[in-house]
C-alpha cells in the first residue's frame, strides 16, 4: 500500500468512534460503534474472499409439494413435455441459482435411490417415513439432473447414510459418474443416459446428529461410516467434493462436540462439513422483538465462526495441510409452519407441508443472511437456502401460477449482483442493545447490534460494484457514508429497496406485490457517497466503477 493510501485508510478507520464492548463478537465481523451517520471505507485491494457463487445455492427435497406440483406436475397446462412446471423453471433459471441440493433433507435418510430410476411404470410407490407421505418415485435422480440442466444449476446430491449403507452410496456415485463398463454405470445407460452426470459435490447423509433422523447415531459411529463411504467413493473419483454432516443446529446438546468427534474420525476423507439452522421471531428466540429478530444473521455468523474453529482445531490435532470449508446447506426463516400437521403428510401424496408464508421482516432478515454468508465467503464455500419452492421457499405455486414470496427479492439480488470479490469492509454504525434475558441459550446475548449492515462485492472482470445494505432501524432512515479508495463509482446500474410500513405484510396470489422492490434514491456517483437507507429496509445498489 502506498503511504498516501495507507494514511487515508488509517484516517478512515480513525473515525471509528467508540469500540464495541470487549467480549462482543461483532468486532471480529468488522463492526465498530460510532455516533452519527454510519460510515465505511471501500478499497478495491482490500478484499475478504473471491466469491464462489455456490455460496448462494438452494435446496429441493422430496417433501410436501416441493417436487410434486412444485417443479414437477405432468398433466398440468403449465408443464413442459417432461412434466416440469415451466413457470417455476423460468423463475429458478432467472435467479441463476448456482447449485441445488437434492433429494433431502430428512427424506434422504430413508431413500432408496434405485426406486427413483428406470422405467416410470416400474417404479414403486413407497411410504416415506420422514414426512409420513406417499412417494411415487415418478421424479428421481435422472429427472432431477434433467431439470438442473434446463435450469442451469449444478446438482449437489446427498445419499442415505441413515438406513442406507456405504455400499449403496458408492453404487449411487458409480451410477451417476462412471462412464461405462460397470454394473451401475451400465444401468444408467440402460435408463437412457449415456453420458455420466458428473456430479461433483456430495453430502454424506443428512443431520445424522438429530434424534428425528432415520438411522441417527453417535458422532463416532457416523464419523466412521462417513469415512468408510468417502474412502470407497474416492476410489471411483478422488476429486469429488465430499461434505460431512455437521451439527443440525446450535441448540442440540451435542453442538460442536458432534463436529469435533465426527471430524476426528473422518477429517482426512472429507472436504467440507455442513451447518444448518432455521430462525424465527418467537418468544424463545427473540422475545417476539423484531429488532432482535433482524440481528439474527449475526447469530448465523457466530455459528460459522464456531464451526470453523472446530475444523481448525481438528486440523491442528491431525497436523493436516488440508483446511476444511463449510457448507451452510440449510438455512432460512422457519417457525410458523412447523411441527404437528405441518410436518405430517398423513400418508398422502404431495401434501401441503411446511408452507411457510413470508412477510417483510422475514425478507429483511434473509437480506441479513445474504450479507452474513457473503461476509464469511472465505470460509463458507457452499450455501443452500432451504428450500426453493412451496416448502419454506421463496416461490409458491398453485394450479395456475407461481408467486414470489417476500424473501425472493433479497435472495435474487444477491444472486444477480454479488460477483467477483467480497470487499473487506469495516462498518462503523450506531448500535442498539439486545438482551439475553428469557431467550433460548444459543440466542441469549447481551450485546449491541449495529443499525446498518453492509456488504460489498467488486467484480474485477468488469469493475462492477454491488452494495447490499440492511437498515435494522425500525423507526427511522439511516444515512450511510461510503468513501471509495482505488475505485471510482461512475454510473448507477441499479438501485432498489425493500421496505414498508407493515413488517408483517406478506404477498398473496391475490396481492402478489405487497412486498416488492421499489426504486431507491441514490446520490450522484463520486468518491464519497451518502446513501439514505429507509427505515426497516434492505437495499441493493449496483454501480459501474473506473
Ligand atoms: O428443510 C426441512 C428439514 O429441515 C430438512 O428435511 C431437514 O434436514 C431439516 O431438519
Amino acid at each position: 500500500m502506498s503511504d498516501a493510501t495507507r494514511r487515508e485508510f488509517v484516517a478512515g478507520l480513525g473515525r471509528s468512534g467508540v469500540a464495541l464492548a470487549a467480549g462482543s463478537w461483532l468486532g471480529a465481523m468488522g463492526y465498530a460503534q460510532t455516533r452519527g451517520p454510519a460510515r465505511a471505507v471501500l478499497q478495491a485491494s482490500r478484499y475478504r474472499a473471491d466469491l464462489d457463487r455456490r455460496l448462494l445455492g438452494a435446496f429441493l427435497e422430496h417433501l410436501g409439494r416441493a417436487v410434486y406440483t412444485g417443479v414437477y406436475e405432468p398433466g398440468s397446462p403449465l408443464a413442459d413435455a417432461a412434466g416440469f412446471r415451466k413457470d417455476v423453471l423460468a423463475e429458478v433459471k432467472g435467479l441463476e441459482v448456482p447449485i441445488m441440493r437434492y433429494p433431502g433433507g430428512n427424506f434422504v435418510s430413508g431413500y432408496n435411490w434405485l426406486d427413483g430410476v428406470g422405467p416410470k411404470d416400474k417404479r414403486p410407490t413407497v411410504l416415506e417415513r420422514a414426512w409420513n407421505s406417499l412417494e411415487t418415485n415418478q421424479f428421481g435422480t435422472n429427472e432431477f439432473i434433467d431439470w438442473c440442466r434446463k435450469v442451469g444449476t449444478e446438482p449437489l446430491l446427498g445419499f442415505n447414510l441413515g438406513t442406507g449403507t456405504p455400499e449403496q452410496a458408492v453404487a449411487y456415485v458409480e451410477y451417476c459418474n462412471v462412464d461405462k463398463g460397470t454394473k451401475w454405470s451400465d444401468l444408467r445407460r440402460e435408463h437412457g443416459y449415456e453420458a455420466p452426470h458428473d456430479v461433483r459435490y456430495w453430502c454424506l447423509g443428512n443431520e445424522m446428529d438429530g434424534p428425528w433422523q432415520m438411522g441417527t447415531m453417535t458422532a463416532r459411529e457416523y464419523g466412521r461410516k462417513a469415512r468408510d463411504a468417502a474412502r470407497q467413493i474416492r476410489v471411483l473419483d478422488p476429486r469429488l467434493q465430499l461434505i460431512a454432516c455437521g451439527s443440525s443446529n446450535t441448540i442440540l446438546p451435542t453442538y460442536l462436540v458432534w463436529d469435533r468427534e465426527v471430524l476426528e474420525e473422518c477429517y482426512d476423507q472429507v472436504d467440507g462439513i455442513s451447518l444448518h439452522n432455521y430462525y424465527g421471531n418467537t418468544p424463545a428466540l427473540t422475545g417476539n422483538d423484531s429488532a432482535r429478530y433482524l440481528a439474527m444473521n449475526l447469530d448465523m455468523e457466530r455459528q460459522i465462526q464456531e464451526i470453523g474453529a472446530v475444523c481448525d482445531y481438528v486440523q491442528g490435532l491431525r497436523k493436516s495441510p488440508k483446511r476444511l470449508w463449510l457448507s451452510f446447506d440449510e438455512w432460512n426463516v422457519w417457525y410458523r409452519a412447523r411441527g404437528g400437521l405441518f410436518a405430517n403428510g398423513q400418508r398422502k401424496f404431495a401434501p401441503k407441508l411446511l408452507e411457510e408464508v413470508y412477510n417483510l421482516e422475514d425478507a429483511l432478515l434473509v437480506g441479513g443472511f445474504m450479507n452474513s454468508l457473503l461476509r464469511q465467503a472465505e470460509r463458507v464455500r457452499v450455501g443452500c437456502l432451504a428450500q426453493i419452492v412451496n416448502v419454506i421457499a421463496p416461490l409458491m405455486t398453485n394450479e395456475k401460477s407461481v408467486l414470489r414470496q417476500s424473501i425472493f427479492y433479497p435472495y435474487a439480488w444477491g444472486l444477480k449482483y454479488a460477483r467477483g470479490r467480497v470487499l473487506d469492509v469495516r462498518v462503523e454504525s450506531e448500535t442498539y442493545p439486545i438482551k439475553a434475558e428469557g431467550l433460548r441459550p444459543d440466542f441469549a446475548r447481551d450485546d449491541r447490534v449495529p443499525y446498518v449492515d453492509l456488504v460489498a462485492t467488486l467484480d474485477p472482470a468488469n469493475g462492477q460494484l454491488c452494495l447490499l445494505m440492511l437498515n435494522r432501524d425500525l423507526q427511522g432512515e439511516r444515512p450511510l457514508v461510503l468513501d471509495f479508495r482505488e475505485l471510482g463509482p461512475t454510473r448507477i446500474l441499479a438501485s432498489e429497496t425493500l421496505t414498508g410500513a407493515d413488517l408483517k405484510a406478506a404477498n398473496t396470489f391475490e396481492k402478489p406485490d405487497l412486498v416488492a422492490p421499489r426504486p431507491l434514491d441514490v446520490p450522484r456517483p463520486g468518491s464519497t457517497m451518502t446513501f439514505k437507507l429507509p427505515a426497516r429496509s434492505y437495499s441493493v445498489v449496483h454501480m459501474a466503477t473506473s
